[in-house]
């Protein structure tokens, strides 16, 4: 390869998702997988196939429809595991077997605690080692693209990763992942510890080392170009930069950094940063996280100009206070808006830069109800667009519950009165249910529960506004939980107690589909406590 070409290997559907209250339906993964196709990433890990039949359907549906990138899948460094892998990836045509296992102290005393992986800490250094040996053999008897990470590399002894590496390399590993798992490294020791990697690993020059990065500290980004300084080529990343805990080290963070400075990092990478700001938003708009603002790049404000001072440099010469242009990135100020005014062209064209391509027969339907959705706002946004779309997609994972009818009655001084109609799909019946609240939304959600017969905690409830002004749309995130899983429902409608309610029946039906699928079934042994987590080996 190239040596000034650096990889994008893109995360965003396996560890982005593992931000609690981020999972995407199967719909919506391979929407962005096509999107991050279109962006040019090398690499897409698409999921943890053993995780769960969700994740193991998404990784294999990815595989066989999306062109372009590798599609990557992840495994422990265990059989099942690579078997799992191997068989989502099965028909692929570029796969690529993600393994990988924790190396520090902590986690060889927290996952190999029990005796038999070795007594002494120096015993169960040695079953891993075989184990990295075995699993990546394996992993290259199925494809011969294999990755292995030392997991919590960034707080392992460097003599023991060294001896990971050197097992992995020889066992066939082409790429080498040297994750900052816990976001602890400062970007100078990350750069050390590549440079060490480099100098005392045999055979180093024949794979490439890639950086995977957490932002703990508010440092995935730095730490991602200090390891390409010092020699990394490939950079694992997410989109807005979800994901576990405080997040990866975000895309279009380090995209437009290696972009902007290339003649300092003497690197490129192929992606079309002309598609971040829409990515941006269709990966905000599935998973329910909002981009701040002032996020770099991506963020609303990233371009815009308040003090003064700063709008008259930038009237008189843009580069005064701007290192990159608004359009470089996606974000075009000049950007058509839509109305009631705007045609077909103008509403189809939007929905495909959200990576929406809607088929002939869908079209007029959807014109339909943007002009009716038209005559009631200003301005539609494309969060208002997506609503639009998905209401019109019938996909969404198997309709358990459908919200007929709803009425609410509440008032100064009265206790506030839902009534609600539930179909149940299963048994093609309806139920009619009346509850009162401490609110209006509690007493939606009482009787919804009564109509579907059951009970679940609700974790957290969230409202905001979609767009501008008094005919703005308000947007419901709600979190359910049931056994420690999460699931969530988002729903917009320019009534915030229908959208209340649309985001609890979503939330139900998620549940429901969860159970249909049976996925505590599918990871049989034991091995996962909940999805989407890293897991242990015990
Ligand atoms: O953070 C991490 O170490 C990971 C590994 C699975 C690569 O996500
Ligand atoms: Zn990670």
């Amino acid at each position: 390869m190239n040596n000034d070409r650096v990889l994008i290997f893109e995360t965003t559907l396996r560890d982005g998702e593992q931000a609690p209250g981020a999972s995407m339906n199967i719909t919506e993964k391979i929407r962005i997988a096509h999107q991050l196709a279109r962006l040019k990433v090398d690499i897409i890990e698409a999921g943890f196939p053993v995780s769960s039949p969700a994740q193991f359907e998404a990784v294999q549906r990815i595989a066989q429809e999306v062109d372009g990138p590798v599609v990557a899948a992840l495994a422990r460094t265990v059989e099942a595991d690579i078997d799992a892998a191997g068989e989502a990836l099965r028909t692929g045509d570029k796969t690529r077997i993600h393994t990988f296992v924790g190396t520090s102290d902590i986690h060889l005393k927290a996952k190999f605690g029990s005796d038999r992986y070795g007594k002494s800490l120096a015993d169960k250094r040695e079953y891993v080692l075989k184990m990295v040996d075995r699993s990546v053999r394996q992993a290259c008897s199925i494809t011969d693209d294999v990755e292995f990470s030392a997991e919590d590399a960034g707080r392992t002894g460097i003599d023991f990763l060294v001896d990971v590496i050197n097992v992995a390399v020889e066992a066939g590993a082409t790429t080498i992942n040297i994750p900052d798992t816990t976001g602890y490294c400062v970007p100078k020791e990350y750069a050390t510890l590549f440079k060490t990697v480099q100098n005392r690993c045999k055979q180093i020059e024949n794979v490439v080392l890639s950086v995977h990065c957490h932002d703990d500290l508010g440092l995935a980004v730095a730490n991602s170009l200090a390891g390409v300084l010092a020699g990394a080529r490939q950079v694992e990343c997410t989109i807005n930069g979800i994901g576990e805990r405080a997040g990866n080290a975000s895309l279009e963070e380090v995209v437009m950094a290696l972009h902007v400075r290339g003649s300092l990092f003497g690197t490129q990478t192929k992606i079309e940063t002309r598609l971040l700001a829409s990515t941006s938003k269709m990966v905000s708009i599935a998973t329910g996280f909002p981009v701040p603002p002032n996020k770099a790049v991506v963020g609303a404000n990233a371009f815009s100009h308040e003090a003064g001072i700063h709008q008259h440099g930038v009237l008189k010469s843009r580069d005064t206070y701007e290192i990159m242009r608004a359009e470089d990135v996606g974000q075009d100020p000049e950007a058509i808006r839509l109305g009631r005014h705007s045609g077909r062209h103008g509403l189809f064209s939007r929905l495909e830069k959200l990576g929406i391509f809607v088929g002939a027969e869908r079209k007029e339907e959807i014109y339909k109800e943007f002009v009716e959705l038209a005559d009631l706002k200003k301005e539609i946004f494309d969060e208002d667009l997506v609503a639009l779309a998905q209401g019109h997609r019938g996909d969404s994972a198997i309709v358990h519950y459908r919200l007929d009818h709803l009425s609410v009655n509440c008032g100064t001084g009265r206790i506030p009165r839902a009534e609600v109609l539930l179909y149940h799909g299963s048994s093609d019946t309806s139920c009619r249910k009346t509850a009162e609240g401490d609110g209006p939304v509690a007493a939606i959600y009482k009787a919804i529960d009564m109509a579907a017969g059951s009970h679940h905690g609700l974790v957290s409830y969230a409202i905001r506004s979609v767009g501008e002004g008094k005919d703005a749309m308000g947007e419901v995130t709600v979190l359910i939980s049931e056994h420690g899983t999460l699931f969530r429902g988002i729903a917009r409608h320019t009534d915030v107690l229908q959208a209340s309610a649309n985001a609890y029946v979503l939330a139900l039906n998620q549940l429901e589909s969860f159970r249909a699928s049976s996925g505590e079934e599918f990871v049989s042994d034991g091995i996962m406590q909940s999805f989407g987590s890293n897991g242990g080996q015990e």
